[in-house]
């Protein structure tokens, strides 16, 4: 690690709790919606498995980067835990269209954030930075693959992913007390100084 100002240090430490957060969120979304597929939906379970396996590995990368970082884990990451299974359980029980602009909406807001803090690391955090650079592969072919389930998305569609867009930014910042806010204020700050 490079040698970092005691801002920059903290900045670090946000985008890996906040990570950790949001990848602790998609398992539990993604877990309730096996729950209720394997009974409903069988066709959609292959593809969410091997999605709730990429979210396993990428919540523990982020864990085992904590230490090193002076990061913890959020305190209320139960109140995020069932927050994020029910947004699974009920976007599940409205069907394979559900699921998938759930998906969407999720790995979109997860993403959002990934280019900006890519920038901020580069170098600051090489270490960190490759991790994230990896993570993000796969968190693309995770949006693709829901793009390309939702045929013909209507209004009531679009609605319902807005809808889940803003629940998952709700949720992230009250898992991290606002530190995902926090986070993106600093990493926009170095942006544009
Ligand atoms: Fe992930
Ligand atoms: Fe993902």
């Amino acid at each position: 690690m490079a040698d970092l100002s005691r801002q920059d240090a903290l900045t670090i430490a946000r985008i890996v709790r906040v990570n950790h957060a949001g990848e602790f969120g998609a398992i539990r979304i993604y877990s309730a919606q096996i729950l209720v597929a394997r009974r409903f939906w069988p066709d959609c379970v292959p593809s969410l498995s091997e999605m709730l396996g990429h979210e396993r590995i990428h919540c523990a990368a982020f864990r085992a980067a904590m230490p090193a970082r002076q990061s913890r884990p959020c305190r209320v990451m139960q109140f995020w835990s069932w927050g994020g299974w029910l947004l699974g359980f009920v976007t599940a029980l409205l069907g394979p269209q559900g699921i998938w602009a759930c998906t969407a909406a999720v790995e979109a807001a997860v993403h959002r954030h990934l280019d900006d803090q890519l920038f901020f690391l580069a170098d600051r955090d090489r270490y960190l930075h490759g991790i994230i650079l990896a993570i993000r592969e796969e968190e693309l072919a995770h949006l693709h693959h829901a793009e390309e389930q939702l045929k013909s998305p209507g209004q009531v569609l679009n609605f319902l992913r807005s809808l889940i867009s803003i629940a998952t930014d709700v949720l992230i910042w009250l898992s991290t007390w606002g530190d995902s806010s926090r986070m993106t204020r600093a990493l926009k700050a170095a942006k544009h100084p």
